[in-house]
């Protein structure tokens, strides 16, 4: 794809998002938030058997971060939980697919590192932001 249709596939995310709303019976639920600007999201993470079975989220901010959420909740459905406490962060970068500028970058993992701390309480997972 060429960076025109990332930007697309983004923005469609974004105004789009999958995956969005509150999960009532959700196992976990996980707020994280940048606090550069105050952007904030909730996932809502529903675990079966050792693996998650659906996941939600909420939130506000702004594209790349939303877009973001949303590919993840794609991306990690029916993985096992403990491949998922170390779910790599450049799998999303990959799905942007655009260049992240350092200053975007909180906003591009807000999702992937709230993730992490859903499921490893806090500690562990790798911190490569
Ligand atoms: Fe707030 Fe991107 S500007 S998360």
């Amino acid at each position: 794809m060429t960076s025109d249709l990332y930007r697309e596939q983004i923005l469609d995310h974004y105004k789009n998002p999958h995956n969005f709303g509150e999960l009532d019976d959700a196992d976990v639920a996980q707020e994280g938030d940048n606090p550069l600007c105050g952007d904030v999201i909730t996932l809502y993470l529903k675990l079966d058997d050792g693996k998650l079975s659906r996941a939600t989220f909420r939130g506000r901010g702004c594209a790349i971060s939303q877009a973001s959420a949303s590919m993840l909740t794609d991306m990690i459905v029916g993985k096992p939980i403990d491949e998922l406490r170390h779910f790599p962060t450049q799998a999303v970068l990959d799905e942007l697919g655009v260049p992240i500028s350092p200053a975007r970058m909180k906003c591009a993992t807000l999702a992937v590192n709230t993730l992490r701390v859903a499921l490893n309480g806090g500690a562990g997972g790798d911190d490569d932001d």
